[in-house]
């Protein structure tokens, strides 16, 4: 799969706003079971190898898979402040959790792998939304490194659409780029902002 002509704006992006550690921080919609807005923010981990998935990661415990699973439509929407610009992507989001799909398992667990200590640990807290449980449920034994938990879910979202808005100049720029699922290429619209 060739890399999306979105990708080099964003790969400027990140890399103009490196020094940022919350230029990685995403907020990231998707749809309640009763049609109500879901958002929260989340912390962007790279592409899927050779594809134009962004890579997250979650608990199977908590609400967003229960909404994804019902409505796979979401949207990421993300500011980078030093170079003023947003881009919203939209697409469908999937979560690989322990039962797969099988080819995806082997990025599940390197991701699993990449966390920091801490970062795993969460993983073995209390689950998610309940009553709040006494500390000690917050001080589980450290999970294996290798295997993850059966909980641990690397989400990933397939963008169809990407609304690149940038505030820089004047009068602002702002492109819409669209996947056309029969062309399998992406067209690109320059539009008012
Ligand atoms: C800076 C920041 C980073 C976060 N990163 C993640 C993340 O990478 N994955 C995640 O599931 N939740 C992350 N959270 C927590 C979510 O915002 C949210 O509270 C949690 O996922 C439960 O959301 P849900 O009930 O809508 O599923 C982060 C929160 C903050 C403030």
């Amino acid at each position: 799969m060739p890399l999306a002509p979105w990708r080099s704006s964003l790969a400027r992006a990140l890399h103009l706003n490196r020094s940022l550690i919350y230029a990685r921080y995403v907020q990231l919609a998707t749809v309640r079971t009763d049609g109500r807005p879901a958002n929260r923010t989340v912390v962007f981990r790279g592409f899927l190898d050779s594809t134009n998935q962004l890579k997250f990661i979650t608990d199977d415990r908590s609400e967003k898979i229960e909404q994804l699973t019902a409505q796979p439509w979401a949207e990421v929407c993300w500011y980078f402040p030093k170079s003023r610009e947003q881009f919203r992507l939209l697409g469908q989001l999937r979560a690989v959790g322990a039962n797969g799909p099988e080819p995806l398992l082997k990025a599940r667990q390197t991701q699993w792998q990449d966390l920091s200590d801490a970062a795993r640990l969460q993983f073995a807290w209390a689950a998610p939304k309940q009553p709040r449980a006494e500390a000690s449920a917050f001080h589980p034994p450290p999970p294996d490194p290798i295997q993850p938990l059966p909980n641990f879910c690397l989400l990933l979202l397939d963008p169809v659409q990407v609304d690149h808005l940038e505030l820089r100049g004047d009068p602002q720029n702002r492109n819409l780029y669209i996947y056309n699922p029969e062309q399998q290429n992406w067209q690109i619209e320059a539009i008012n902002p």
